[in-house]
């Protein structure tokens, strides 16, 4: 089975699945990372080089690999994957989805300046300009990310019941 972890920008997709597979035994793939490495080039160079939208296609042929699986499979997706296209539907229909739940003032104290620079989206982004640019686009992006068969407030809750709450939900 595939689990698909979804929410916003520094939500803590990628540690928490992490975590999660270690925990389980599962596997982990980061969707980032795996582009990046058949891209041969970082996410940021791919922006640069050759545009979001060539981007957002390399993210939707990456989805349409992830196939049913025997054991548990972790997939940490990025945060606008699942705002494209169907996305969300391929992703609940191959797999199970949870939504990481984060509010706009505690994903800003989490996108600290390493983690701004690395996002094409948000590089360079002061503090006021950054929570402004979340709250707008994260209202644009929960209808689909509510569409997860799991959502999960994360405000202030620690990664270990978080991973708790979602082996609970899995093995149920
Ligand atoms: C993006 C999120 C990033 C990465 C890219 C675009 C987005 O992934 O895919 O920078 O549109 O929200 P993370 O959610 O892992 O930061």
């Amino acid at each position: 089975m595939t689990l698909f972890l979804i929410g916003y920008m520094g939500s803590g997709k990628s540690t928490l699945g992490r975590r999660l597979a270690a925990q389980l035994g599962a596997s982990f793939v980061d969707m980032d990372r795996a582009i990046e490495e058949q891209a041969g080039m970082s996410v940021s160079e791919i922006f640069a080089a050759q545009g979001e939208a060539e981007f957002r296609k390399m993210e939707r042929q990456f989805l349409m690999q992830q196939g049913a699986t025997e054991t548990l499979h972790i997939v940490a997706t990025g945060g606008g994957a699942p705002c494209q296209g169907d996305n969300m539907e391929v992703m609940n229909r191959v797999g199970r989805t949870a939504y990481l739940k984060m509010a706009p003032a505690q994903l800003l104290k989490r996108l600290g300046q390493a983690g701004r620079e690395k996002r094409p989206l948000i590089r360079g982004m002061g503090d006021g300009e950054l929570l402004e640019f979340i709250t707008r686009n994260l209202a644009l992006r929960e209808p689909f990310y509510e569409r997860a068969q799991l959502v999960i407030d994360c405000n202030g809750v620690p990664d270990a019941y978080i991973v708790e709450h979602i082996q609970r939900w899995l093995t149920w």
